[in-house]
């Protein structure tokens, strides 16, 4: 362990009440804890739902530790997605220079090597009671629970203002407006991002907070999005809902051929930007209360999958090959060309994919009292028009758009990770 740096505890070594977690058992406390969802929970099960069968033993490893230096690429992108994640944009200070940016990226790759290795940034006691503790000693005592943070560059970082344009990858600037947009400027774009995901949601509040707090003389917090309920752990895993109460990404990159052909950078435009990838972050509101008031057979059209299975409506099992030429006994297409899947679907877009890793939000309540909730959109593609062009097509056309908003947009080049001992971007630097 080197200087000023301290075991958080709860690593594989000294696990807190054990490296794993239930997460049925988390979620049965949490049930009993409110006991009007013991009621609902049983409905479901009498409705057949999933919750009616019993599914193989399903854990959280909190003792799991994800490396941050020697990886091809930055974790976070193709992790086995944890249950909650924290996203922060941050602005560059007016004052900042290229040494400050320098100073910041060495700083935070530090700083997320000791925190991604389940250690406090500093001393969270100093010696001397004067002193402000060095971490602010939130997550002391807990486990890893597989932190990554995943460290992004917004597109201002090329611009002249650092002497970088000359890195500037020629595909990289900021999203144009898209069909569909309905932005909120505070929550638009960004110069730097931070991406924590963990399975515990302190780890990751805490890995935020602190970086924020190393980086204060350099950047300003922007905007932020708290989310929840992405994690497929162990064996029982099931592909995670989103609170329309859909599964979502049932179809993604998921094989070697497709991250390399859809999400990782080559060497051809900037030879520095190899395996690094470009972070599309869109922050969109759903309109539940209309949502809610829909029969589950035009949510099942709007999607373009059954609710409960999560099957193509041309299909009966989730992984089947959804079938768009497929027509139902009265001869209408089954699938509408309408829905979701099938606008986003690469068969209608000439093979293109993106890597999906989205969190469900939510900020409560709105003034009026409506949820304020909905969807943190994470892709990751290696070329940005190809989120440009599917956003696009749904922006004109998804049945879905009653019931979304777009209010939040950014996107952010991510480095590859650095080697041990160097930092994220250092050959902007050299
Ligand atoms: C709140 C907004 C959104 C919701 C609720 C949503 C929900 C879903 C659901 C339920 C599926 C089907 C399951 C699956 O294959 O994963 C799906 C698929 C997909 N979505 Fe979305 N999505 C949203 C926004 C977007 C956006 C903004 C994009 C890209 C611009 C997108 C791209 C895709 C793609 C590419 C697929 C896979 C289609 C296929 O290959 O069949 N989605 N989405």
């Amino acid at each position: 362990m080197r200087g000023g740096e301290q075991s958080r505890g709860g690593s594989e070594d000294t696990p807190r009440g054990g490296p794993s977690t239930s997460r049925r058992g988390l979620l049965r406390g949490a049930l009993i804890g409110t006991g009007g969802l013991v009621a609902g929970a049983a409905a479901g099960g009498a409705t057949g739902w999933a919750v009616g069968s019993e599914p193989e033993p399903d854990t959280i490893d909190l003792g799991r530790k994800y490396p941050f230096y020697g990886e091809p690429h930055q974790g976070g992108i193709a992790t086995p997605p944890q249950q909650h994640t924290v996203f922060a944009s941050f602005r560059l200070a007016d004052s900042a220079g290229p040494r400050d940016l320098q100073v910041l990226l060495a700083r935070w790759s530090a700083s997320i090597a000791v925190l991604q290795d389940g250690r406090t940034v500093g001393a969270v006691q100093p010696s001397s009671p004067v002193q402000p503790p060095r971490d602010t000693g939130e997550a002391s005592g807990l486990s890893p629970a597989g932190l990554t943070v995943t460290l992004g560059l917004g597109p201002a970082v090329f611009g002249d203002r650092f002497g970088l344009a000359r890195f500037r990858p020629a595909r990289f600037t900021a999203l144009p407006k898209l069909n569909g947009d309905t932005l909120d400027p505070a929550l638009t774009g960004g110069d730097l991002s931070l991406q924590a995901c963990a399975d515990d949601p302190q780890v990751a509040y805490h890995a935020i907070r602190n970086l924020a707090r190393i980086g204060r003389d350099a950047v300003v917090p922007y905007w932020s999005v708290l989310g929840f309920g992405r994690a497929s752990a162990g064996p029982g895993q099931q592909t995670p809902r989103n609170l329309l109460g859909f599964k979502d990404g049932t179809r993604n990159v998921t094989t070697d051929e497709q991250y390399s052909r859809f999400v990782w950078l080559g060497r051809e435009d900037q030879p520095w930007a190899e395996g690094g990838t470009y972070q599309v972050v869109r922050k969109i509101r759903m309109l539940l209360e209309t949502w809610d008031t829909d029969r589950v057979g035009d949510q099942q059209q709007i999607i373009g999958r059954s609710k409960a299975e999560g099957a193509p409506l041309s299909g009966t099992t989730e992984f089947d090959t959804p079938d768009f030429a497929a027509r139902t006994a009265s001869g209408e297409t089954a699938i509408d060309p309408k829905s979701h899947v099938a606008l986003a679907a690469p068969e209608h877009n000439g093979g293109l994919m993106l890597h999906r890793r989205g969190y469900n939000y939510t900020d409560g309540l709105t003034a009026d009292g409506s949820l304020d909730a909905g969807l943190l959109f994470v892709a990751y593609v290696n070329d940005p028009r190809n989120f440009v062009t599917l956003q696009n097509r749904l922006g004109a056309n998804d049945l879905l758009n009653e019931y979304i908003r777009h209010i939040g947009s950014a996107i952010f080049l991510v480095p590859p990770a650095p080697a041990e001992g160097h930092y994220v971007g250092e050959a902007l630097f050299t």
